[in-house]
């Protein structure tokens, strides 16, 4: 939630800073602004709106000054207008902030400041910051002010500060949320994450918890929030500034979707021996040991990873036989859950950054549970609270709804399964074989079923006015089911359910009417006569069935009203194909009926607050 960037160097601030906030925007976009140091002066640019109208403003306006602070928003405290945009001053607008996340305690250091006359203009909880630095700024020292600032927040920030009287230097600091350093020759950025700096550069340096950097143009200095120096390699990203582009699509999230295949063909490389059927891991390293011996594994993740956990654990039921958990994050951590040395925690995120998950880990590593991470961002919070990671391979995604991620965390999931499965005993080598096999033919079928795009897209023109929506899966589809209904609702606000289809009969059937459509998805994998009997249920009530299956004959094409074929496979596989048609329905109506895509209402990326 929120994207925060600063910079100093040689360049035109203003530019560098819209450049980043339109690649954080993901981030958050309810309002965006940026403070510039000038003339001895300090700038200020804020609105609520969307980057490009700020942009359009800062045209009006161009500015020589080569520092400063650029923040888009996703409000937490106070409604989203111009007063609570970012960047916040002290009293006398001398000293800017910019923060992501949240401060608990922030109301008792509210009122005490205005007690002692200080004069607050926005609602958020982030202004204090700014008023807290303002108290211990001996206009000299701005690191000094801010640790002393920091050591006083609780919750969760990433933070950056400039000031009138200490022109030459940018103060970031974390805690809780991201924050990486860009480093540059004769100039250096901070941002939340690596795609806003890609454009810049790719020497990077991601800031720990606990740790405060000042940047200026010809150098880093990192330290611990006690103020011993810190010393740390940057690391070289191996992403290219092209891929983080939309190349022709309309939205970032067609062009990922259209990256499917790539995306689980990269997840998949070097890690199988296809002639010996051996699956290769070596990022597991000592945890190998404790995943293969855990007593008892759970899950942990939210929104569309919680859905890529709920098909592991319909795909694995072979592998592991032990007990095994999914849980949504936010519910394990307070649910005061059984863990010890003998339980293995998956957790998986595509940011590697959304606070619930990261919380889950925290109480599982407490507790001597041993964690893996299931990432996409490399370097991101939870692959350094995980004891190992398994990377997916996906590349950046920056649609706001997940789709390539997904699939790449099925694969890595698939992987991961063999892995524990060969190693229990419980899969022989041929075994694993066949299912590799498999396996690796999905990047060409997804592929193959996207060709058929420009029929789901007719689909889309029957069903963009429709209000409500239905998904029915069962076995391995039925989180499928529930990731095309989260899909549909996340990006055309269309009010969609996924339902378990042996539920049907439970409750949603009485939803059931001539005008509402329901998609079922049906594989022969898996209790394909018990599905295609709620497809009956669901015409005997005159509904309309779009049915998704990888197993044609007369007999469905006689009871769907329309159907949408995808490539037989495995049950390895047919998750990764059945969601394809999904996202690409959703997608399609969601176009036709305008929306922003990319940018959902009310919706962010990573959800990095509580
Ligand atoms: C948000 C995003 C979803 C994503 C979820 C979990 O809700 O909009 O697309 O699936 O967060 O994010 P993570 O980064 O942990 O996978």
């Amino acid at each position: 939630m929120c994207g925060i960037v600063g910079y100093v160097g040689h360049r035109p601030a203003w530019e560098v800073l819209l450049e980043a906030l339109y690649k954080l925007e993901y981030r958050g976009y309810d309002s965006a602004g940026i403070a510039l140091i000038e003339d001895g002066r300090l700038t200020l640019e804020k609105r609520a709106g969307k980057v490009s109208d700020l942009a359009e403003h800062l045209r009006q306006r161009i500015s020589p000054a080569t520092i400063g602070l650029g923040h888009t928003r996703w409000a937490t405290h106070g409604p989203p207008t111009d007063s609570n945009a970012h960047p916040h001053c002290d009293c006398h607008g001398k000293i800017a902030v910019i923060h992501n996340g949240i401060i608990e305690n922030y109301l008792p250091f509210k009122e005490e400041l205005q007690s002692r006359g200080h004069v607050f203009r926005s609602q958020t909880d982030s202004e204090v910051i700014a008023h807290l630095i303002e108290e211990r700024y001996d206009g000299t020292n701005l690191k000094e002010a801010v640790l002393k600032t920091v050591r006083l927040l609780r919750g969760a920030y990433a933070i950056a500060v400039v000031a009138v009287d200490s022109p030459d230097e940018v103060v970031v600091a974390r805690s809780g949320s991201p924050l990486v350093l860009g480093l540059g020759a004769g100039e250096n950025f901070a941002a939340s994450d690596i795609p806003a700096l890609l454009h810049f550069t790719k020497d990077m340096i991601f800031l720990n918890d606990g740790e405060l950097a000042v940047l200026r143009r010809d150098s880093v200095a990192i330290f611990d929030f006690d103020g011993h120096a810190i010393t740390r390699a940057p690391t070289h990203i191996t992403w290219d500034v092209v891929t983080a582009q939309k190349q022709g699509y309309k939205h970032f999230m067609l062009k990922e979707i259209h990256e499917q295949p790539h995306a689980v063909a990269n997840t998949l490389q070097n890690r199988y021996e296809l002639s010996t059927g051996r699956i290769v891991l070596p990022e597991l390293g000592e945890l190998s040991e404790r995943i293969q011996a855990a007593q008892m594994v759970y899950l942990v993740a939210m929104g569309t990873a919680y859905y890529a956990a709920l098909t592991a654990k319909y795909l694995w039921r072979e592998f592991f036989k032990v007990p095994i958990a999914v849980e949504l994050a936010s519910e394990f951590r307070y649910s005061k859950p059984y863990l010890d040395r003998n339980t293995l925690v998956i957790a998986i995120s595509q940011s590697g950054e959304t606070a619930d998950t990261l919380g889950a880990v925290r109480l599982a590593r407490e507790r001597g549970a041993a964690v893996l991470g299931i990432v996409n961002v490399v370097g991101s919070t939870l692959t350094r609270e995980s004891d190992a990671t398994l990377y997916t391979h996906a590349g950046p995604e920056i649609g706001v709804a997940s789709t390539k991620a997904f699939l790449a965390q099925l694969a890595a999931l698939n992987l991961l399964g063999f892995y524990v499965g060969q190693a229990r005993g419980w899969l022989s080598h041929e075994q694993t074989h066949r299912a590799l096999e498999s396996l690796v033919r999905g990047p060409a079928l997804i592929e193959q079923l996207l060709q058929h795009e420009h029929e789901i897209a007719r689909l889309a023109q029957i069903f963009y006015e429709k209000e409500h929506f239905l998904f029915l899966g069962r076995d391995l589809l039925y989180p499928i089911a529930l990731e095309g209904a989260l899909k549909l609702k996340e990006i055309s606000y269309i009010h969609a359910e996924g339902y378990a289809a042996g539920e049907l009969k439970h409750g949603p059937i009485a939803l059931i009417d001539a005008q509402m459509p329901t998609v079922v998805l049906v594989t022969k994998e898996s209790v394909y006569e018990k599905v295609f009997s709620n497809i009956e249920e669901v015409k005997a009530r005159r509904g309309i069935v779009i049915t998704v299956t990888d197993h044609r004959t007369n007999e469905i094409e006689r009871v769907s009203d329309f159907l949408i074929e995808v490539p037989q496979s495995s049950r390895w596989l047919a998750p990764m194909l059945f969601v394809v048609p999904l996202q690409l329905l959703a997608y399609h109506i969601a176009d036709l009926r305008g929306t922003d895509i990319d940018q959902p209402r009310n919706l962010a990326k990573s959800v990095t607050v509580e």
